[in-house]
């Protein structure tokens, strides 16, 4: 039986409602050229001689612990995220590609995205993701607007962020692009103007974040003190709606809480992680969730560059952690990621992958309030009115 709409029918994967049969790759790229003060991702800037072709061997590494982990499986996305992966050599792109293809068998229809900062955008090396196989990049532009970018501490332009984004339209056959709202001092007009603009822009996907204060950045210090005036409840989701509004009338609606696409145009590698499946996480910091033995293992890797790298020298994979998670622990998690979407989760995949049912009596409560609604093809789905307080909508549900 197939438990989802789409992805879950593809040729390659049984479908086990444990993975759904989806399974891609992650690779972290670390370095950046600056830190921006508003992230927390695992970045890092590194000055001085570096030996990529030995880095990107560690990758290669890594990949032969995960294949033997889970071997025959058929890879259906790979996703090249950082940290800045714009600034890798094409050649480091296509040889950790070559390892991934010598490992497990490629979907024909495979998706292959790479991150790129404007900033490191040129032709050639465009040039060289694609020969070497990209076939869809995302660019962090952030903003149209000078001042906001500067104040995100972006040492790229909007004129050089616009031409990233046509050289990338003229070279890829799928593009997407980030920008950050509901920033300080910024008012719904402001975004109305910036947004319309974006959507000129945009081919089939947009990712649109509301700025979020990080723990342990930049932006965390001067808003505890006080220096950094973000939007309160009421107009954050004043923002949330007009981005819904504009982007659904653009014909770019959103497919989960920050992403919109023209249908079809759905980034397959997200859908992996929302859709509960299976992938692994290569390089840096990167985080897994692999099925063995009928079991779900949750890693992630030691996030410092250079003692990852020693690490899988040393033992052949770079993970500090490998934990098996429980089937509610399982449970949970499907709720976390499924809810974001807007075609919702399948509560029977629910029970048979968690060994319980979700509470008859919570699910009447969050209908009677308006929050969750149950689609004709038995999923359930969080409303328009329940996604501004998604994360109170799954914790009752989870409860
Ligand atoms: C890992 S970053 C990679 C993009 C690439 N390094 C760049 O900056 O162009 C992915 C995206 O997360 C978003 N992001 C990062 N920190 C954020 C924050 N604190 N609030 C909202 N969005 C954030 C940005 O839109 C960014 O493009
Ligand atoms: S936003 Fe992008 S470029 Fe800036 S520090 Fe984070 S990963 Fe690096």
């Amino acid at each position: 039986m197939c438990w989802e709409a789409g992805l879950s029918t593809e040729a390659g994967n049984s479908v086990d409602p444990r993975s759904n049969g989806l399974f891609g790759v992650y690779v972290h790229w670390p370095f950046c050229a600056a830190k921006c003060p508003y992230c927390d991702f695992n970045s890092h800037v590194h000055r001085g001689p570096f030996d990529e072709a030995g880095f990107v061997a560690a990758y290669a590494a890594e990949l032969v612990h995960f294949a033997q982990k889970v071997p025959g499986r058929t890879v259906q996305s790979i996703f090249f995220g950082g940290g800045t992966p714009s600034l890798m050599d094409p050649r480091s792109v296509g040889a950790i590609l070559e390892a991934i293809g010598r490992h497990w068998t490629i979907d024909a229809r495979v998706e292959i995205t790479l991150e790129a900062n404007p900033t490191s955008v040129e032709a050639d090396r465009f040039r060289g993701y694609r020969a070497a196989g990209v076939n869809r990049v995302s660019l962090g532009v952030q903003s149209l607007r000078e001042g906001p970018l500067a104040e995100l501490g972006r040492r790229h332009t909007v004129d050089e962020a616009v031409a990233a984004v046509r050289l990338a339209q003229s070279i890829f056959p799928r593009t997407s692009f980030d920008l950050i709202y509901a920033r300080p001092r910024q008012t719904l007009d402001d975004w109305q103007d910036e947004l319309t603009e974006a959507l000129w822009m945009a081919q089939g996907h947009l990712s649109l974040y509301q700025l979020t204060i990080e723990m342990g950045t930049r932006y965390y210090d001067l808003f505890r003190a006080g220096k950094l005036q973000m939007p309160g409840e009421d107009l954050s989701a004043d923002f949330y709606e007009l981005t819904q509004e504009l982007t659904q009338n653009a014909g770019l609606p959103a497919y989960e809480i920050s992403n919109h696409a023209r249908p079809g145009q759905e980034s397959r590698h997200n859908l992996i992680y929302w859709r509960y499946g299976e992938y692994v996480g290569v390089g840096p910091g990167a985080h897994g969730r692999l099925l063995i033995n009928n079991q779900r293992h949750a890693t992630a890797a030691e996030k410092l560059p250079f003692d990852w790298q020693r690490k899988v020298l040393a033992r052949g994979h770079g993970m500090v952690t490998d934990d098996v998670l429980t089937w509610e622990e399982e449970g949970d998690e499907m709720l976390v990621m499924g809810l974001r979407l807007r075609e919702g989760i399948d509560p029977r995949r629910f029970q048979r992958i968690s060994g319980r049912a979700i509470s008859e009596r919570q699910i009447a409560e969050l209908k009677a309030i308006g929050f969750l609604e149950t689609l004709p093809n038995g999923f359930l789905r969080v409303t328009d009115k329940g996604w501004p307080v998604l994360d109170a909508v799954v914790a009752d549900l989870a409860a």
